[in-house]
């Protein structure tokens, strides 16, 4: 457990919301080392009740008493908070933002200073502690820095660190990639309702079909390759299977959305320089 720090959230949203509840689950921190402010009151209010947590008066008084700073606003809330607590921020405070698409440079543009942040993108499955999240730290951003971080996000997933130039890749990838993961999990299920199966039944089968493929790629530590070809039995049903899937090209498919969406990822990031 993390005693010294007073954590502070800027922003209890969907993502404010999934970390702090994490952090409490793993038993990371105490309640009553968060501090959070949101300007949604009634958000805020439920917040405090239903974790115990300490209420902000603003979020000037965060930036002052807490470190880490956490900010889960939103990208277009980002100039006007970074404004807002600027005078209070220097390097002795380690500043943590989820914003997608917000480049550490923008953020210490907006506070006209240099500051120690680490940028983090993490997925929607943090909200059940499942997340896939990238991690990249700023220029002054220590060891310890990149530990804390990485001990934040381990609460709610998995954590990789990687070059700032990568954010965007990540969002292609992991940001954007639950949805394609539901996408085919809808295609599984309309299958098994063509053949004449209740939609609950399906999706019984492709939602543990789904789960219990992943659980053998953790739990055996093979590549999915080798995996593949142990249930591939030559002349069978999922031979036949998979070529239908390589004959619509469903690999060149799936690069092709991660690729698509990191473009759009680097072109919303151009549009943060105007
Ligand atoms: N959701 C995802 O899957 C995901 C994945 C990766 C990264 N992210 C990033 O995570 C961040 C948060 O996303 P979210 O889904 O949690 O958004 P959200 O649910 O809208 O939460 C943001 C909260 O911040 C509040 N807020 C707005 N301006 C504020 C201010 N000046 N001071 C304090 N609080 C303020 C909002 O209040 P109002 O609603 O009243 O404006 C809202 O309650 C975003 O930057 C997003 O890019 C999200």
């Amino acid at each position: 457990m993390e005693k010294r720090r007073l954590f502070g959230f800027i922003g209890t949203g969907n993502m404010g919301e999934a970390l702090i509840s994490g952090m409490l689950k793993a038993k990371f921190v105490n309640p009553n080392q968060i501090l959070a402010f949101d300007i949604d009151q009634k958000r805020l209010q439920s917040i405090i009740k239903n974790y115990r947590i300490k209420k902000a008066k603003d979020n000037l008084q965060i930036s002052m008493i807490c470190n880490p700073i956490i900010l889960c606003v939103k990208p277009q809330s980002m100039k006007g908070v970074i404004e807002e607590i600027s005078e209070s921020l220097d390097t002795s405070k380690l500043i943590i933002s989820i914003a997608a698409g917000v480049p550490l440079y923008a953020i210490e543009a907006y506070a006209r200073k240099q500051l120690r942040l680490v940028r983090v993108m993490p997925n929607i499955a943090v909200t059940v502690r499942q997340g896939a999240t990238a991690i990249a730290p700023g220029n002054l951003a220590n060891d310890d820095d990149i530990k804390l971080v990485k001990s934040i996000f381990e609460c709610v997933g998995r954590t990789i660190t990687v070059d700032e130039s990568l954010m965007d890749g990540v969002t292609g990838l992991s940001g954007s990639g639950p949805a394609y993961i539901f996408l085919i999990i809808e295609a599984l299920i309309d299958a098994g309702v063509y053949l004449g199966m209740s939609r609950d039944q399906a999706s019984i089968l492709a939602v543990q079909t789904m789960l219990g493929s992943i659980q053998l790629i953790l739990e055996s530590g093979e590549h999915p390759t080798l995996l593949r070809e142990k249930v591939t039995s030559p002349g069978g049903t999922t031979a036949v299977g998979l070529y239908k899937l390589e004959e619509a090209g469903l690999r060149k498919a799936i690069i092709s959305a991660v690729l698509a969406a990191t473009q759009r990822a680097k072109e919303l990031g151009e549009r943060m320089k105007q």
